[in-house]
């Protein structure tokens, strides 16, 4: 696996692997991997032949430096998981390089990034399609793989990319989920054997909620399948439009997120489990 800190050495090894007829994927994270970050791997190298990742913990995304001081930082254990995942190229880059002195470019989905979770982490999204822009441009891969699971995130990397004729695909990858359909998190771990079962209920609101025709329908199916769940605390159901993040309302004229958190466990200590779906007319 190749290491490469600088963008000059990435694109060197992108150019090895290209003159080689490979096709290129990049998998953008922020370091302290875990099975979710291995499973966007595994389908990178599903479709591609060589899989770029990239470890960069972007401060432009932080709302404040405590935050980003507390952020995980575990290179050597990442490296070694992305070696056995097979990954053939990791870039590693420091913030002066991804930065450099002077920078003053940035991108802004201009709706996208300050609607709904952009309300409440105001900035965020700015930073998070600076630095995509940025690492597409320096990986130029075929494609690049993000989770479904951050969801307003893949909206605004797709617009960026659809906007600024970026020409790496922009690949979203289903969530993964465990037998009975339920998200998988780290978080499950601290679930009681009891709440673990309960915890189910989120998946099957979702798919109660995709056979409705009406937002006011869906909202109903999915409180009801929550509250029949006495173990689970529903704490927010938001409906929006795929394309601009707005509140949808009426009848399902057109693609919508469904974004659903509940509450398990005690609540002095409780653990807060999200998932979503889209859902098309
Ligand atoms: O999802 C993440 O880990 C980050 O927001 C990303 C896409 C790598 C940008 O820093």
């Amino acid at each position: 696996m190749l290491i490469c800190r600088t963008v000059a050495d990435l694109r060197a090894a992108v150019a090895g692997f290209r003159a080689q007829g490979d096709t290129v994927a990049v998998v953008p994270t922020m370091g302290a991997l875990h099975a979710g970050h291995l499973h966007l791997m595994a389908q990178a190298a599903a479709a591609q032949t060589r899989v770029v990742a990239t470890i960069f913990v972007n401060p432009t995304q932080f709302g404040s430096s405590s935050d980003l001081a507390a952020y995980p930082r575990t290179e050597s254990r990442d490296l070694d998981l992305l070696d056995r995942a097979g990954v053939d190229a990791v870039f590693l880059p420091s913030v002066s390089e991804m930065y450099p002195d002077g920078d003053q470019t940035i991108v802004e989905t201009t709706l996208l990034a300050n609607v709904f979770h952009g309300l409440v982490r105001p900035g965020h999204f700015r930073g998070v399609a600076t630095v995509v822009t940025k690492l597409l441009n320096i990986a130029q891969a075929d494609a690049a793989y993000f989770g479904e699971k951050d969801y307003q995130q893949l909206a605004v990397i797709r617009r960026l990319a659809r906007d600024l004729h970026i020409p790496t695909r922009i690949i979203g990858v289903p969530t993964v989920r465990e037998t009975d359909g339920l998200a998988m998190s780290s978080r499950n771990v601290r679930l009681s054997p009891e709440d673990r079962a309960a915890a189910v209920c989120l998946s099957q609101a979702l798919t109660a909620a995709k056979s409705c025709t009406t937002i006011d329908a869906m909202q109903a199916a999915i409180r009801a399948r929550i509250s029949a769940e006495p173990r689970a605390r529903l704490r927010a159901i938001d409906i929006v439009d795929a394309a601009t993040f707005a509140a949808a309302t009426g009848p399902l004229t057109a693609t919508v997120g469904i974004m659903i958190a509940a509450e398990f466990g005690p609540p002095d200590n409780p653990v807060l489990l999200i998932d979503q779906t889209e859902v098309s007319p």
